[in-house]
């Protein structure tokens, strides 16, 4: 299949493009490197370097027989979208109005999506199903969420076939492809930096949550495995139907729980402070991903130790992140 993946230099969509190749596909990454990293794009992967923002340079583009569009490219910091909720409507809702535009003129009827747990917010109930209503309580949810409407009316009103991956928290590497965001604000890559010496504790935000142990439960899914149900997605695709699927692993752990582990897999005594809750954070959230289990055939198989045991390896190896 002759594939677009937009966001192609970013964490996910490296490893999605690099998956993609392996299984024999061919693969034009768009990026206009904004947030992305040139070194993260696999070699075999050719590179189109655009932004979505571009209306009139998509419209060009896009021509070239492309099967399917695996669509990442978006800004993913829920505190910057509290402050300036106007880029995360512009660019993440508006690229994807110009990117569907762009490849409705090229009949390109097949979509993967990028969407993300934080479409449901703070639900009182885990695990979370997809039939939990939407309620996101930052722009960065409320982008993605209007993408996820956005593309049910789009398979209702012109046949798209499109499914909406919503990812609980990714972490791990692949081989050459790691994490590297700037600002970091995730916790494993965090943990990771006090681990090798480059801050000197972790902060714990919030002790006092309703859990085990006071800090807050996250569903942390390994980036191969959550690379591989896009993969089964785009197998899976229908003309005219939108589906939904969450990409978990149905197991949570604190906040406490994952830094253990990390000093188990580093053997770093990786130094630990307590700290106010950050605002906005749920206590708890734990995918019910039973529905891509059942429908794709999805089988994620790494643990917590496993993902921060390449995680760990990835940053060893690369220790300021990609140079490029
Ligand atoms: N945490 C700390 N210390 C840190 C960083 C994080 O204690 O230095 C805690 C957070 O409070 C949270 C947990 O670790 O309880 C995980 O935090 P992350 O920032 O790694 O991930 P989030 O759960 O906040 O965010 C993830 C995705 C977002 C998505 C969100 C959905 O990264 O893109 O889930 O709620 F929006």
């Amino acid at each position: 299949m002759r594939t677009l993946v937009t966001g192609g230099a970013g964490y996910v969509g490296s490893v999605v493009a690099a998956q993609l190749l392996d299984a024999g596909h061919e693969v034009v990454v768009l990026d206009d490197l904004r947030r992305g990293h040139r070194a993260a794009i696999p070699p075999g992967a050719s590179h189109l370097e655009l932004s979505l923002d571009d209306a009139h340079a998509l419209q060009e583009r896009l021509g070239g027989g492309f099967d399917a569009v695996l669509h990442f490219a978006a800004l993913s910091l829920v505190a910057e979208s509290v402050e300036h909720p106007e880029r995360y409507w512009r660019n993440n809702v508006g690229g994807t109005r110009n990117l569907l535009d762009a490849m409705r003129t090229h009949g390109i009827a097949r979509l993967v999506f990028s969407s993300t747990a934080a479409t449901y917010g703070e639900p009182e109930t885990v695990p979370i199903t997809e039939d939990q209503p939407p309620a996101p309580v930052n722009a960065y949810g409320a982008s993605k969420l209007a993408v996820d409407l956005m593309l049910r009316d789009e398979c209702v009103g012109h046949g798209l076939a499109a499914t909406s991956l919503r990812y609980f928290n990714v972490a791990g590497a692949s081989g050459e492809q790691g994490e590297h965001h700037e600002p970091e604000t995730h916790l494993i890559p965090l943990i990771l930096q006090a681990a090798a010496g480059k801050r000197e504790h972790i902060k714990i935000f919030g002790t006092d949550y309703p859990t085990r142990d006071g800090t807050a439960v996250r569903d942390y899914i390994h980036i191969e495995d959550l690379g591989d149900a896009h993969l089964l997605a785009l197998d899976h695709l229908t003309a005219g139907e939108h589906r939904i699927y969450n990409l978990g692993t149905g197991d949570g752990f604190t906040v406490r729980e994952v830094i253990e582990a990390s000093r188990r897999v580093t053997g770093e005594p990786i130094p630990a402070i307590e700290e106010a809750r950050r605002p906005g954070d749920p206590p708890a959230l734990v995918a019910d991903a039973s529905r891509a289990r059942e429908e794709l055939g999805w089988n994620p198989s790494r643990g917590l130790e496993d993902m921060i045991a390449d995680a760990w390896a990835w940053h060893s190896a690369h220790p300021d992140g990609y140079a490029d």
